[in-house]
């Protein structure tokens, strides 16, 4: 029989009120996307994994992006009208937590890529046998520069308190553990400790890391300095990009696809791939790509909102855009463009071509330079191609248009009606032909410029 007691109710607080002036921007700082996705959504995504009974985003200047993006999550925003300090931000979602008795985990929202395994590990260490009213989350970066410093009984992971670098000694600037800002405690605990913090520091603020001092210490976890990256500026944006980047390549490698150039590869939060994936150099994988198993990329090509079935090949130099749906073994090639059309299975369109608003039946050909034109600068319409047709190379289909199964298109044709089942469908200039003509022209043009 298990004595442990089953683990009690959590409540996750994200600050969110810092006006994120280095962002030099009119989206809020924790709006800015990671591999396509704002990373405050990135966070609440990782702390969602803890069943959160409550979720309060503390919100300051620019609070109406961040409240409507995070109302369809179901998460609440508390407003901190001022910003007064990170202890007082916290104090903020008090209210929104009334009659709460569980765990609280504080996060920020501009460090987005915390793992759902450090939150879980942070609640753990606070039910640990020797029950730390506190658990801070410390990391050693290679340059602690302006972080808090954690300073801990030298030997254990008991932190006897923290100081702001503003308010720091020259020995404990020389501390190497600095302070992420995370923290859990118990909810009671903790706004019963906030009440009692002042702000008589150098920065005049309510410091939430205060509360080590008050509560009489608090446990350290320690993590790498990657994962508790913040974002304050466009260059750290980047950085925190690539590292979520480099983590996502290495999980897509475990899970059975070949990146032949990994670094440039490129993924989007929700990108799927199955086994036996092959990626060349330089593919990028926008939003909402799902990809089967045993599907070759091509380099240089770019996907996205796209569907790709098992055998399928793409690229190189291919485009596939939202509503792209390839189906088993089907080919598109170089410089074709694929928007909301889907190929049939084994279909083929190798060759400069934009298939867009299209469905085009198993197996058929669509040559190279093949144009579906599907608007007319007011409304878009459907090419619908039958399965085995042939479409010839530098057709336009003007749409609406059906070109029925099995029927043939010769090339250069702009067709403007349906073509039926088995049909040749020819519509191009006539070829005329005057034997003989290109020699005479020749000689008598010869004979002019000679003057003869
Ligand atoms: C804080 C920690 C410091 C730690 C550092 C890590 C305190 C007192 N200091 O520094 O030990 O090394 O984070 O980056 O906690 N925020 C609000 N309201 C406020 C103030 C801040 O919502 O009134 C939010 C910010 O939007 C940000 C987070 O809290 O998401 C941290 O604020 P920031 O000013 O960057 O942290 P510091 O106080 O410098
Ligand atoms: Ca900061």
């Amino acid at each position: 029989m298990s004595i442990a007691a089953a683990a009690p109710p959590v409540a996750v607080i994200v600050l969110a009120a810092g006006k994120g002036t280095r962002m030099k921007s009119d989206l809020h700082k924790v709006l800015h996307p990671i591999a396509g996705r704002p990373m405050l959504l990135h966070l609440l995504a990782s702390a969602a994994t803890l069943a959160p009974a409550k979720t309060v985003v503390v919100v300051g200047a620019g609070r109406e992006q961040v409240e409507a993006a995070v109302a369809p999550l179901g998460a609440e925003t508390a407003h901190q009208a001022e910003q007064l300090g990170t202890g007082h931000a916290v104090i903020q979602a008090e209210e929104s937590l009334t009659g709460f008795a569980g765990d609280v985990l504080i996060l920020y929202g501009d460090v987005p890529l915390v793992s759902a395994a450090t939150m879980q590990a942070m609640l753990e260490r606070l039910h640990a046998a020797d029950a730390p009213p506190v658990v801070v989350l410390g990391f050693r970066p290679a340059d602690p520069g302006a972080y808090g410093r954690v300073i801990v009984t030298p030997g254990t992971d008991r932190v006897e308190r923290i100081v702001e670098f503003k308010d720091a000694s020259p020995a404990e600037r020389a501390e190497t553990l600095c302070n992420s800002g995370l923290m859990a405690a118990r909810g009671r605990d903790l706004f019963a400790l906030l009440k009692r913090l002042g702000n008589d520091n150098a920065a005049g603020e309510y410091y939430l890391t205060d509360v080590v001092a008050l509560a009489g210490g608090a446990a350290a976890i320690e993590v790498d300095a990657a994962e508790v990256a913040g974002v304050n500026s466009r260059a750290e944006l980047a950085g925190v990009e690539a590292s979520w980047q480099q983590v996502r390549r290495a999980q897509a490698m475990a899970d059975g696809a070949s990146l032949v150039a990994p670094e440039t590869v490129w993924f989007s939060h929700d990108t799927v791939l199955g086994r036996d994936v092959i990626v060349e150099p330089n593919v990028v994988f926008g939003p909402g790509v799902t990809v089967a198993d045993g599907v070759t990329i091509h380099a240089f090509s770019h996907l996205e909102g796209a569907t790709v079935a098992t055998g399928a090949e793409v690229g190189p130099y291919a485009r596939l855009r939202p509503g792209a749906v390839l189906e088993a073994k089907a080919k598109v090639g170089n410089f074709v463009e694929v928007k909301k059309a889907r190929l049939g299975a084994g279909a083929k369109a190798n060759h400069l071509s934009y298939i867009g608003d299209a469905d085009v039946g198993a197996r058929a050909n669509i040559g190279a330079g093949t144009i579906t034109c599907n608007y007319d600068g007011f409304f878009k319409y459907r090419t619908v191609i039958g399965q085995g047709a042939f479409v010839g190379s530098n057709s336009a289909l003007v749409a609406p248009v059906t070109i029925g199964a099995g029927a043939i298109v010769g090339a250069g044709s702009v067709v403007v009606r349906e073509v039926a089942d088995d049909s040749l469908a020819l519509a191009r200039g006539r070829q005329e032909e005057r034997p003989g003509w290109a020699a005479r022209f020749r000689a008598a043009m010869k004979a002019k410029k000679d003057g003869k």
